[in-house]
């Protein structure tokens, strides 16, 4: 295990409730104990019949992975730019300077505007052995989410995006990745510069129902203390 007193690793549920996506990190390197426990725990993710069609290509600081995160970093770029204009970032509360909303595009910004610099970047793979369909990352995300919260459980954090879509026949020629592999995500890691704290979501009313649709069940109450959702940028 890497160097992290068990007093300081939070219980599981504590974990799912507080894993938030990192965004922005130290300039501190991953040891290769900590990466190697991160990765540990997401090949040890569930799978359609146990074949683990997961693969993860790690890129730290070698001349390639420079090379991965700046074409990813294009990408990354150019994918936000169309988002904020779709979205609307610079709209409405966007305007407002510590609104929600317009502190998200600020993240945002700040992240791909520093793509290259990220500790960590790891590709998220998935080796087609059937044609493509809807259910396949239901393979590769559970693993994905077991290495977000390996992270945070040794102080670390991170966040899954789809940054490489955009740039993704160049990156398969860079990486001169076999045909069936499809690339699921790209997920980058480090120790965060802010801190992890409750993530923010609809209450469980909205979201659990018992045996008629629409109505939540009975006991889904959040537990006391859970921070209430404003607008899906965060509180007001
Ligand atoms: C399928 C999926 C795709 C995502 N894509 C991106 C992305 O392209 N860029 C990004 O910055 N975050 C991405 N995220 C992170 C989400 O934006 C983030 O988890 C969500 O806003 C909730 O924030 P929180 O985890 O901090 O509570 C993605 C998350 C998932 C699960």
């Amino acid at each position: 295990m890497a160097a992290v007193p068990p007093s300081h690793i939070p219980d599981v549920l504590t974990a799912l409730a507080t894993t938030r996506a990192i965004r922005r990190y130290t300039a501190e390197p991953i040891p290769s104990d900590a990466l190697r426990d991160m990765l540990f725990a997401a090949t040890r993710a569930p799978s359609g019949s146990n074949r683990q069609p997961f693969r993860f290509m790690v890129f730290a600081d070698s001349e390639r992975s420079a090379a991965v995160k700046a074409l990813i970093g294009d990408g990354a770029r150019k994918l936000w730019a169309a988002k904020r204009a779709n979205d609307g970032y610079d709209n409405g509360s966007g305007t407002i300077d510590h609104s929600p909303k317009a502190r998200m595009a600020r993240t945002m910004q700040e992240y791909v505007d520093h793509f290259e610099t990220v500790p960590v970047l790891v590709l998220a793979c998935l080796i087609r052995y059937r044609e493509p369909s809807p259910s396949e990352g239901a393979s590769v995300y559970p693993a994905c989410q077991n290495l977000l919260l390996a992270a945070r459980g040794l102080g670390y954090g991170g966040v899954l995006t789809g940054f490489q879509g955009l740039v993704e026949p160049q990156l398969r020629s860079l990486l001169e990745l076999p045909d069936e592999v499809a690339l699921s995500a790209t997920i980058t890691l480090g120790r965060p510069a802010g801190a992890h704290g409750p993530v923010r979501r609809r209450p469980m009313c909205d979201l659990v129902f018992g045996d008629t649709w629409g109505t939540s069940a009975p006991w889904a109450e959040d537990p006391p203390g859970t921070p209430v959702l404003t607008s899906r940028f965060g509180p007001a």
